[in-house]
């Protein structure tokens, strides 16, 4: 186990490989943020001047005014050529470099979520990736502004100020000196319950928006069971949970505040009376005083700035190293180097060849036990077994969206882990039980089928899924948006788009998981006859409650717990009158009486 602040050095050297392009950048903005914050030290010197050398000298008063005039165009001159534009500059080339970071981070996170396996996405609340994405990278912000450039900039205008104030008085400029390294000391406790603090705060916002997204998509279970009143609740508890850690670090927080800044006021009163000792002991002058007094004005903001910048940095540097973390997730799907691209050529024969599978790695339990079976290139097998006996699961190790324990499943003689990835899926179409559509139009969802695609190509491929006649009596045809700010689909009508998407693609291989098992039966009656044309001429493997898809099919694969049971013809499996003819019994006789 690495200590934390090893961690944190880890984090911290490779966020500087982010930062490092922009240094040009964090050079201007620090070199503007010195301007800026020593330009007001030109104020007091110039009333010292006033108070010492003008107002009670012996010149005359036109002489006087003289002087007080032409100081005062010298100052309006200097803030606005000088104090407006570096005051920009020092924001806007800071809040740029940020902006750059995040922007690169937040499409690096994005890309990667993408490479992530089925199984990664089922073990992550979306709204916690979505909060990843979002808020933890807003962090460097934090750390670009406070870290990177006002650390520069505090050290050198506090060791301005300090030399300044040594000139006028030694003494009373230690005494101002004491109050930084006493107020980091007396904070150390109150920084260390910031930090623990404002860490849980992030995770559970990670958790409540998880929680939020689950249950806003499940909408409908909470109005059905009437659970608004349990879920408000819930809600209730998790929300306290942040308010209460947040009142917490605010509460550390405004004590650190509190310290600090009294111990600085405390400081500033002690150093007034002894000003005033030393000006009656004849040991500084009136303006002195001020110059002194103005002096500790500025010298504390980022005085307290530096003794709170160990928050700042445990702050930003753990909201990065979430990020981090995010990237450094392996995908557990990976290609291997020089992986082989399924040519349109090579046969689609699939194979598994004792193949077991378990989601649980540890409980020893098998999903799949032994599975063996071939498909033929262009040959339709049906996968019959009551629900929960593995079939999905089976389909997923034929696309890959989880790896075999034990075993191999092969195309065209070669193993799965081998195969190209992208080749795989370019060849293989998929149409499940709960298709999603993204928001966007028709013709954008379609088009996921093959990017490229030409209207003609769209028309036809909703022709085909029988798509089409209700598509064109929408008010806006194939550009009627869909989704959040779009109408919505019937179920039927949202599988009939999803099989046009199929159509476009026109894979070699199509796996088809209840696709129309959630339907009415006049939809299902187009989407059957839609997926009868699609099935025609290419290797289907269909996990199918319907009767005419199992009598049709070349071959049906009866599973039971996780193993196949038996394999053979409709006819073949009536007569032996084991599982399936079960199963048929329990299931089709019914409808085979209509
Ligand atoms: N992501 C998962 N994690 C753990 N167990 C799972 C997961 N998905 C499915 N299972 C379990 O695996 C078994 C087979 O599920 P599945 O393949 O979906 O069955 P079917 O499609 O035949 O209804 C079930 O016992 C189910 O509870
Ligand atoms: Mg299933």
């Amino acid at each position: 186990m690495k200590s934390s602040r090893q961690k944190d050095r880890t984090v911290l050297s490779r966020l500087i490989t982010y930062i490092r392009p922009h240094w040009h950048l964090i050079l201007l903005s620090t070199i503007c943020g010195v301007i800026k914050l020593t330009l007001p030290l030109l104020l007091p010197q110039i009333l010292k001047y006033f108070t010492d050398d003008v107002l009670v000298s012996s010149r005359s008063t036109s002489e006087k005014l003289d002087i007080i005039f032409q100081c005062m165009v010298f100052l309006l001159v200097l803030y606005t050529v000088v104090h407006i534009p570096v005051s920009f500059l020092r924001q806007a080339g800071c809040t740029e470099v940020s902006n750059r970071i995040m922007h690169r981070m937040r499409c690096e996170v994005y890309s990667h979520l993408q490479k992530m396996s089925a199984a990664f996405h089922q073990n992550h609340k979306s709204g916690d990736l979505v909060t990843r994405i979002n808020n933890d990278v807003e962090q460097v912000h934090p750390f670009i502004w406070n870290v990177a450039t006002n650390i520069w900039i505090d050290a050198i205008v506090l060791l301005v100020y300090i030399s300044l104030m040594w000139t006028i008085h030694i003494p009373l400029t230690l005494l101002a000196c004491i109050a930084l390294p006493l107020s980091v000391l007396l904070t150390t406790k109150i920084r260390s319950h910031i930090r623990k603090e404002s860490h849980q705060v992030q995770k559970n916002i990670s958790t409540i928006s998880g929680y939020m997204q689950e249950r806003m998509a499940g909408y409908a279970t909470v109005k059905l069971f009437h659970l608004e009143q349990y879920e408000a609740e819930k809600f209730n508890g998790h929300s306290h949970t942040i308010y209460r850690y947040t009142r917490n670090t605010n509460r550390y927080y405004s004590l650190g505040e509190a310290v600090t800044v009294s111990l600085s006021e405390i400081i500033s009163a002690i150093i007034v009376c002894l000003s005033a000792y030393y000006i009656v002991k004849g040991q500084m002058s009136v303006g002195d005083l001020i110059v002194f007094y103005s002096y500790l004005g500025y010298f504390i903001t980022p005085l307290r700035r530096f003794a709170e910048l160990n928050v700042t940095y445990a702050k930003s540097i753990a909201g990065i190293e979430r990020v981090f973390e995010m990237l450094d997730t392996l995908p557990d799907i990976e290609e291997v180097p020089n992986a082989i691209v399924l040519s349109p050529s090579l046969p689609m024969n699939i194979s598994f060849r004792q193949v077991s599978f378990r989601y649980e790695k540890e409980s020893g339990t098998d999903t799949l036990h032994n599975i063996n079976f071939d498909i033929r290139e262009g040959e339709t097998v049906a996968l019959v077994g009551s629900s929960g006996c593995g079939k999905t699961t089976l389909v997923h190790l034929l696309t890959r969206f989880y790896d075999v324990d034990e075993g191999a499943v092969l195309i065209g003689g070669n193993d799965l882990r081998t195969i190209s990835l992208p080749s795989l899926y370019e060849q293989t179409g998929m149409v499940f039980q709960d298709t999603v559509l993204f928001s966007g139009t028709i013709e954008e969802n379609i088009r996921y089928g093959k990017l490229d695609a030409t209207m003609d190509e769209i028309i036809s491929a909703a022709k085909a899924s029988n798509a089409y006649s209700f598509i064109r009596n929408l008010p806006d045809g194939f550009s009627t948006l869909l989704g959040e700010r779009g109408i919505g689909l019937s179920g039927g009508q949202k599988q009939r788009i999803a099989i046009a998407r199929v159509f476009l693609r026109n894979p070699r291989l199509l796996i088809l998981d209840e696709a129309t098992s959630a339907l009415d039966s006049e939809s299902e009656e187009l989407v059957q006859e839609a997926l009868e044309n699609l099935m025609s001429h290419r290797t289907s493997i269909v996990i199918a409650h319907r009767l005419s898809t199992i009598l049709n099919a070349d071959q049906i694969i009866v599973m039971d717990q996780g193993r196949i049971v038996e394999t053979g013809k409709h006819n073949e499996l009536l007569e032996l009158g084991g599982r399936y003819a079960e199963l048929y019994h329990m299931q089709f006789r019914d409808v085979l009486k209509k």
